[in-house]
């Protein structure tokens, strides 16, 4: 599907969406009936299960969405069949988080940052800025206390968290070089709705938008925005450098996402079918976890190829100058996001953060 198959359909307004989902269900209930007079009965019809994110089939999320379906389909032998709508098909950021918990969808993978929402502050701890040192750091403290904590935060919204899954370091794009804190001035940024991104903006000058990453393109293409941050497979996939003239590798923050379910459709599920589900999200997510960092590695090497973007790379000095001036950020963060968290982290991590 091109990119204007897809935004023509992810910018239906929401009644019409809404009418179009009631007219299918009817449609297939209708269909359904002739298929029980025909052959097979409903009872033999396979659980679906939507799986809706917002990025590419060929970033590693993608990749791994479909890797979770060829194993959730061949070993519980078709009785599930796993859709997945990518690219904000059927929903952009924050209308997948309604849809999963209304159940219109029964699978998302939303990055941490936009899960603040139904979790609470907690979720934006991994939004501070140079928090992580390398992925690994990231995955001790997703895998361990601090990770089930946070999952455990979802049910009271009727959501179950179920993995984590990875994309990695966050660069900047821009019209222009962003290699000083002074150069944000005046810059109009978009992040994802989190209060610490909007602090991290605030502290580095520049002026901040949240929207969905599906507007992103459009919104720079049309200078109503002048930049942005992301993972270098989310800005080639997006095919953000075509609209942007500058790229820094700044390896800022981090981007990663929670993979979850419609709790009540979960715990319906048969037992037997849920242990083969969850085995075979285990080994996506291994999969996930072993590709992102070559998905990006390989991004950043196409944009350069492309010769569209100058790419620079922040010095250690930089680095420093950008650390300092970051500081406010984790003072506004200590008074909204728990100490526990801070804690487990810096026991884990062996720094404070
Ligand atoms: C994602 O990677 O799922 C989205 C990130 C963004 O909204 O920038």
């Amino acid at each position: 599907m091109t990119r204007h198959q897809i935004s023509a359909k992810s910018n239906q307004h929401p009644a019409i969406r809404r009418s179009t989902a009631v007219c299918s269900a009817l449609a297939l209930w209708v269909f359904g009936i002739s298929l029980s007079w025909a052959g097979p009965s409903i009872a033999d019809a396979p659980i679906v299960i939507q799986f809706s994110h917002v990025v590419t089939p060929e970033t590693a999320k993608g990749k791994a969405a479909m890797r979770f379906k060829e194993l959730a389909e061949s070993r519980t032998g078709n009785r599930v069949r796993v859709e997945i709508y990518p690219n904000s098909q059927l929903y952009k950021d924050r209308e997948e988080l309604d849809a999963l918990r209304l159940g219109a969808v029964q699978m998302i993978a939303p990055s941490l940052s936009k899960l603040a929402s139904l979790g609470g502050a907690d979720f934006e701890f991994f939004d501070l800025p140079f928090l992580f040192k390398d992925r690994a750091a990231f995955r001790t403290v997703v895998n361990g206390p601090v990770g089930l904590s946070l999952l455990k935060k979802l049910e009271p919204s009727g959501v179950r968290g179920l993995a984590f899954w990875d994309n990695g370091f966050k660069v900047f794009t821009a019209n222009r070089p962003l290699q000083t804190v002074g150069d944000f001035k005046n810059q109009r940024i978009r992040v994802q709705a989190s209060r610490v991104l909007l602090t991290q903006m605030k502290s580095l000058g520049a002026s901040v938008s949240v929207s969905p990453l599906t507007n992103v393109y459009e919104s720079l293409k049309r200078s109503q925005l002048d930049g942005q941050e992301n993972s270098p497979s989310n800005i080639y996939t997006q095919r953000l450098h075509e609209v942007q003239s500058n790229l820094t590798v700044s390896n800022h923050g981090y981007l990663a996402y929670a993979v979850i379910v419609n709790k009540p459709f979960w715990d319906k599920l048969p037992h037997d079918v849920r242990l083969t589900l969850e085995g075979a999200l285990r080994e996506a997510t291994l999969y996930e976890h072993d590709i992102a960092e070559q998905e990006n590695n390989r991004a950043l090497a196409q944009i350069r190829a492309s010769g569209k973007v100058k790419i620079y790379t922040l010095s250690a000095d930089e680095r420093n100058q950008w650390r300092a001036a970051l500081t406010p950020v984790y003072q506004e963060a200590r008074g909204r996001i728990s100490s526990e968290t801070f804690s487990s982290v810096n026991s884990l991590m062996g720094t404070p953060p």
